[in-house]
C-alpha cells in the first residue's frame, strides 16, 4: 500500500553536508520526499521526540547530540515507505549495515547514525504530526 514515514536527517550528517547525497539514496529507492524542512531542536523538544527511550543510558546523550547542529526533517511517501526506508538506512549500528545503505555509507556511530526512521505506521503518523501540519505534505 502508499504509505508514508517520518524520516530525519541527523545533526553529523547535515554538518558534513551530506543532505542531497542521502535524499538521492530514498528517491533512487523510489521514495517521494512529500514535506521537507530543516530546523534545530532545543534539547526539551529532543526529548519530548524521544521519550520512549527516556530511560535508556544512552539518552541524554541522544538528546544532546539531536539538538547540537540542525536536521532535515521529511516525510517520505511510497509504495511500503515504512520497511523501503529502513531498508535503504540499513542498521543502526553502521557496524552491521548493509553495503550501499546510508548508514553504512555515511553513519559515523551507533549514536550519530545520520537518518532515523519510522518503525511502524502508529509511530510513523505520530511523528509525521510533530513536526508537522497537513498543509505542509504535498503528495
Ligand atoms: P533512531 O532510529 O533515531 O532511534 C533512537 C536512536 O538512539 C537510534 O536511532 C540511535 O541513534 C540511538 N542509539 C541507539 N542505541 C544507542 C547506543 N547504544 N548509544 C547511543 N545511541 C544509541
Amino acid at each position: 500500500a502508499l504509505e508514508r514515514t517520518f524520516s530525519i536527517i541527523k545533526p553529523d550528517a547535515t554538518r558534513r553536508n551530506l543532505t542531497g547525497k542521502i535524499n538521492a539514496k530514498f528517491e533512487d529507492a523510489g521514495l517521494r520526499i512529500v514535506a521537507q524542512k530543516r530546523i534545530q531542536l532545543t534539547k526539551a523538544q529532543a526529548g519530548e521526540f524521544y521519550k520512549v527511550h527516556a530511560e535508556r543510558p544512552f539518552y541524554d546523550e541522544l538528546c544532546e547530540f539531536m539538538a547540537s547542529a540542525p536536521i532535515v526533517c521529511q516525510v517520505l511517501e511510497g509504495e511500503g515507505a515504512i520497511a523501503k526506508n529502513r531498508e535503504v538506512m540499513g542498521a543502526t549500528n553502521p557496524a552491521d549495515a548493509a553495503p550501499g545503505t546510508i548508514r553504512a555509507e555515511f553513519a559515523e556511530s551507533v549514536g550519530e547514525n545520520s537518518v532515523h526512521g519510522s518503525d511502524a505506521p502508529e509511530t510513523a503518523a505520530v511523528e509525521i504530526a510533530y513536526f508537522f501540519s497537513g498543509l505542509e505534505l504535498v503528495g
